[in-house]
């Protein structure tokens, strides 16, 4: 624990920049790499330590730069690698450092390797690098087993041969356009060491690792015993993914990124048992883990209280620090979770106190420190291929992928000069923009500024916290320093002593903690 608690990444704030919404350079509607650029010294101001950058590689955009046709460029849509060195150099300039999204479980269909793996046909070596398997039954007309994609349908597709005929069936644990890589060949290996050696050797400080529990399938391909799985919700006996074989591969990538010892690997881990998940952070894999469990936990106090108590208990048997995230790209917005409207936000701007106040590393997902809300798109302007692929069942992540208001009244809120954004901005965001929370006491983008300079001169927040005795609905802990944090998650006031308040995120109302609220106190 103590090498790694030394590190920078140790006690980091991370920005999580989902950079086709951050903020767009050129007009297209699409934020880019020069849009992050523009706004280093918004992020400066804010205090964060690194950015997180979703995929930018060249990438045909069936799940927005998850699916990757070249790892090793930049799309031009993002602005070409000439726009990743002026960002990573500017941001630098700024002592903030620039990690990238890696997706190494599967590549685009558009991926040299799968075009090969097509016109060769069934036996081919460039088959071998992906997961190709005749059908079932008859004529091979059944998939090769039960798996079912993530975004919804089954996991197979089936492929038309090069005699036009139909043929082989290809695995793909997400989109049909997301084949997944065979581990076994260890090409899949010699290719993602050249990508890691490509980029640190770029400047880059490191990578969030997609789908980190990933990768590896067990052998013989045997069915899953639920077949219904919703998105992101693993069960422990889920054939498809934290297979033993995958802790090989992060051995493998920790080996190259050592050469850099300043990098950090941070891996997305939908690992729910506390063994298994820190089995992945052993000394010589990935240096730190994405933890999920606050974004599962309502706004309750014991759930919070649970949430909390798991991931440090998974983490200190990990030997490294805690992570902690409340939103990101792939789920709904905390203040919808935590109920919508005024009442969402209260909910939302007190778990980021709560989320601040400890040890480890934060993720901050961009528009969270304005107190976006996540936003119901029309059926038309949906994109996330979850859409499709269920049915129209489940309207997927879109709506929380809605670009950032940085200034004016209406849309496009000068996040581009463009209307036309990717996705439409709603009409009512005008107290929302950067530009009207900016310097205003009170206002969700202060609220954070000063809670992460807080944060920040605590210093090292040590390993755990020490939990105080509180009524039900109340959640107090304190930190190595003495600085308690307060959350009030009943519906009546809590009374505080308010000389040693830090901070709160509501006012208090007579010396009292309203509902939906928290507080930092020495
Ligand atoms: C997890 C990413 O966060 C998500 O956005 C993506 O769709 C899948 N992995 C597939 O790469």
């Amino acid at each position: 624990m103590t090498e790694s608690r030394q590190a920078w990444w140790s006690r980091a704030v991370f920005y999580q920049a989902y950079p086709r919404s951050f903020r767009d350079s050129d007009g297209d509607g699409v934020g880019d790499l020069d849009g992050v650029t523009e706004g280093l010294d918004y992020l400066a101001r804010l205090g964060v330590d690194a950015l997180w950058l979703n995929p930018v590689m060249v990438s045909p955009m069936a799940d927005h730069g998850y699916d990757v046709a070249d790892p090793r460029d930049v799309d031009p849509l993002f602005g070409g690698l000439e726009a990743l060195d002026r960002l990573v150099e500017a941001a630098h300039a700024r002592d903030i450092k620039v990690t990238m999204d890696l997706v190494p479980n599967h590549t685009s269909s558009a991926h040299p390797w799968f075009q090969a793996a097509l016109a060769t046909g069934p036996g081919g070596n460039q088959r071998e690098r992906y997961v190709f398997r005749d059908g079932q039954g008859p004529d091979g007309l059944h998939p090769p087993n039960n798996w079912v994609s993530i975004f919804g349908g089954p996991a197979w597709t089936r492929v038309v041969e090069p005699d036009g005929n139909p043929g082989q069936w290809y695995l793909h644990i997400f989109d049909p356009e997301q084949p997944d890589l065979n581990w076994d060949n260890p090409e899949a290996f010699e290719d993602l060491e050249k990508t890691l050696r490509f980029w640190l050797e770029r400047g880059i400080d490191g990578f969030r690792i997609d789908v980190a529990h990933g990768m590896a399938k067990p052998p013989g391909l045997p069915d899953m015993p639920r077949p219904d799985a919703e998105m992101l919700t693993h069960d422990a006996d889920d054939p498809r993914f934290n297979n033993d074989g995958v802790h090989a591969i992060h051995r493998g990538i920790r080996t190259v990124v050592n050469d850099h010892p300043d990098a950090v690997t941070i891996g997305e881990i939908w690992v729910f048992d506390n063994e298994d998940f820190a089995k992945y952070l052993r000394p010589d894999e990935l240096h730190l883990g994405f933890n999920f469990r606050l974004v599962r936990a309502d706004f309750d106090a014991a759930q919070v209280r649970e949430a909390i108590e798991n991931s440090l208990a998974a983490a200190d048997l990990a030997g490294s620090p805690p992570t902690w995230t409340l939103s990101n790209h792939d789920v709904e917005r905390e203040v919808t979770r935590y109920g919508g409207g005024a009442v969402g936000l209260a909910r939302a701007r007190a778990m980021a106190l709560v989320m601040l106040a400890l040890p480890g590393a934060v993720f901050v997902y961009n528009g969270e420190e304005l107190g976006l809300p996540n936003v119901d798109l029309p059926d038309e302007v949906l994109q996330d291929p979850t859409w499709e692929r269920s049915g129209r069942t489940q309207r997927g992540r879109d709506g929380c992928r809605v670009p950032m208001p940085w200034s004016g009244d209406e849309p496009p809120y000068g996040f581009s000069s463009s209307a036309d954004t990717w996705l439409p901005m709603p009409p009512d965001w005008s107290s929302l923009t950067v530009e009207a929370q900016d310097g205003v006491a009170g206002s969700t983008l202060e609220l954070f500024r000063t809670a992460i300079e807080i944060r920040h001169s605590r210093g090292d927040l040590g390993a755990g916290v020490e939990w105080l005795a509180v009524p039900t609905g109340v959640l107090a802990f304190q930190g190595t320093d003495g600085v308690t944090c307060l959350l009030n998650a009943t519906d009546h006031p809590v009374p505080l002593s308010d000389e040693d308040v830090l901070i709160t995120s509501a006012p208090l109302v007579g010396g009292d903690l309203p509902p939906n609220a928290a507080a930092w106190i020495r």
